[in-house]
């Protein structure tokens, strides 16, 4: 080993944001537009906040504009209660739906361009289990960039925070979140170019870390998405929930898994099996391909299961067609021009006038890091963890219950951004608190355990069979054997880990030290998702039993996982929240616990 790791230096700052996607960003510019005076840290993994996931966003992001004579806020609650297979948060989707319109204002007042038609109108489309009058009529509820609307939205919310001044410090990862008295006094960083430690203490942390997509091996998640902010959660004693809500987007591109947006059907795409058949009407006899994702995915898997799947020779993968080819060429050409491309880079398709090969892609995190409808992370007996936020991909509130709308995850962060901002401002205390004794010696023992180990295993491979074991295991369809097998091969993987001997001691730009450190971090979270996957003996949106494949009232809360040692995991429940059925209002029976037809 070269020289003794050491906390390099010690900051301060009042509000520590970690994680520079549309959620942490949101948070940033709200806090710097409603007290300039603030000194805000936020800290990015990538080299350049632009690179953030949100970046890659695709097809829309659902508000409804109170104007619009057709749509209502109530309609889209109910949605994404039904779409959540009755498992989110009542007063949480009351709060985030009724905010979405304001952030399409703000993102307008700050120069985005949304798409327009041809009266000037911003356009909106229609995603799946998107409705209008309880599932009566379709809604055009999604306001969208092209589809880049991701990327649209990470300029203007990235030029708010520089504007407002926020320090940005690229390249940087969380490792350890520090307490005093039970409160959140900040964290300790890795900056990874400098290859130093460094410790902040801040009035509040705001953890925005994004999802933990790379615990599978087919996905539409960028190499970043780690799940680092669960894993700091649960070494922190804390728990995470609903872990084993766990999206499928039905169409990743085959191969890389890359996004094909859920706009492709929105705008007409037609999926079709291997006799051409436009398959999704024996699935969803209403909604068809506009049903939500949970469904689309598993007919999908299930078309290939029976033998109606095609071959794909260049991946050996199965998978079903898009249909594109009647769509006009406004479609290919101005609407989906970036999804078009990625058919033509990475199938060398031409979607005007070939189909296109698509399967089941892991998409999105539902289950996280368990906060209030402000944003403040809660412990399992349901407390406020004073001083500690979570937003965005990593957290959960919970809007999207066990499966998520396509269209409200960008409606969520920009949301929960701007409220968990004014909550940190309402609580932001005068001083700062002074670090607890003992800071940073976890991660520094952590780090050096990974330089000191000895052995001939490989991270990039165990990663890779990782990846491999959870998509096949605990994947679209679940089985108890199987996540039973999944389960130990993970206690494998982490007694293999210990054999990984890092060839560089030197701890600057060290990708293979960082993808050590993310190796524990995507086997942590892949325990917890196995786990509360186990657990749950029923199926529930995404979370796909087919020993139990019938929803169960049984299973009526959300599933808190602890975990301080690998693989030894605690259960907690937290109630689902249901204000709205039980304030008996006018429309309280659609907030029931309902069938899910479509
Ligand atoms: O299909 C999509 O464009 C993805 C949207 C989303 O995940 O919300």
């Amino acid at each position: 080993m070269g020289k003794k790791l050491h906390i390099h230096s010690t900051s301060t700052c009042d509000v520590l944001i970690i994680g520079a996607g549309g959620a942490g960003l949101r948070c940033a510019a709200h806090l710097h537009e409603r007290r300039p005076d603030l000194l805000i840290f936020t800290v990015t993994k990538v080299a350049h906040p632009q690179k953030s996931h949100t970046s890659t966003a695709q097809g829309g992001m659902a508000a409804v504009d109170p104007k619009d004579k057709t749509d209502q806020s109530l309609y889209h609650m109910f949605d994404t209660w039904k779409g959540g297979d009755c498992a989110s948060d009542q007063n949480v989707v009351k709060k985030i739906v009724d905010g979405g319109w304001e952030e399409v204002q703000w993102l307008e007042r700050k120069g985005i361009h949304f798409s327009r038609d041809e009266g000037g109108n911003i356009s909106k489309r229609q995603f799946g289990g998107h409705t209008v009058e309880f599932g009566k009529g379709d809604a055009l509820r999604a306001v969208f960039v092209a589809d880049r609307t991701g990327k649209g939205i990470m300029d203007t919310a990235w030029g708010e925070a520089l504007k407002g001044g926020s320090r940005f410090i690229n390249t940087t990862v969380v490792t350890e979140l520090l307490f005093n008295e039970g409160c959140c006094v900040g964290a300790v960083l890795f900056k990874v170019k400098e290859g130093e430690f460094i410790t902040v203490l801040a009035k509040a942390t705001v953890l925005a870390t994004g999802g933990s997509g790379q615990v599978f091996r087919i996905t539409t998640n960028c190499r970043n998405n780690t799940g680092d902010g669960l894993a700091v959660i649960l070494r922190a004693g804390l728990p995470v929930m609903d872990p084993e809500a766990v999206q499928f987007h039905p169409t990743g591109i085959v191969g890389p898994g890359i996004l094909a947006s859920e706009a492709l059907r929105s705008e007409g795409g037609i999926l079709r099996n291997k006799e051409l058949e436009p398959f999704m009407e024996r699935y969803a006899p209403k909604m068809k391909d506009l049903a939500p994702r949970d469904i689309v995915a598993r007919a999908i898997e299930t078309e290939i299961r029976e033998g109606r799947g095609i071959m794909d020779p260049d991946h050996q993968i199965e998978h079903v067609w898009i249909d594109l080819r009647h769509l006009p060429d406004y479609v290919h050409e101005v609407k989906l021009k970036e999804v078009a491309s990625f058919f033509k880079t990475y199938a060398n398709l031409d979607s005007r006038t070939q189909l296109c090969p698509v399967r089941p892609s892991n998409h999105y995190h539902m289950g996280g890091i368990p906060t209030n409808e402000h944003g403040e992370v809660l412990t399992t007996a349901n407390t406020v963890v004073p001083g500690l936020f979570a937003v965005g991909e990593c957290a959960c509130a919970s809007l999207h219950g066990f499966n998520r709308l396509g269209t409200n995850s960008l409606l969520e962060l920009l949301v929960m951004g701007r409220y968990a901002g004014e909550r940190v401002l309402s609580g932001l205390k005068e001083k700062l608190a002074p670090a607890p004794k003992g800071a940073g010696e976890a991660t520094l023992a952590l780090f050096t355990s990974y330089l000191e180990a000895q052995g001939k295993e490989n991270v990039g491979l165990i990663r890779q069979e990782m990846r491999e074991v959870m998509t096949r295991k605990v994947g679209v369809f679940r089985i108890e054997k199987g996540m039973q097998e999944a389960i130990a091969s993970l206690i494998a993987f982490k007694q293999r880990v210990a054999k990984v001997a890092i060839s560089t001691k030197d701890t600057r730009m060290n990708q293979e030290l960082l993808e050590r450190w993310e190796l524990d971090n995507l086997l942590d979270s892949a325990m917890a998702i196995a786990q509360g996957a186990l657990m749950r003996k029923e199926s529930r949106g995404a979370h796909f039993r087919e020993d139990y494949p019938e929803r169960s009232d049984e299973f009526q809360f959300h599933t808190l996982v602890s975990m301080t040692d690998f693989g030894k995991v605690s259960f907690g429940k937290r109630p689902i929240d249901m204000g709205i059925c039980d304030a008996k209002g006018e429309y309280y029976e659609q907030f029931r616990i309902m069938p899910r037809k479509y």
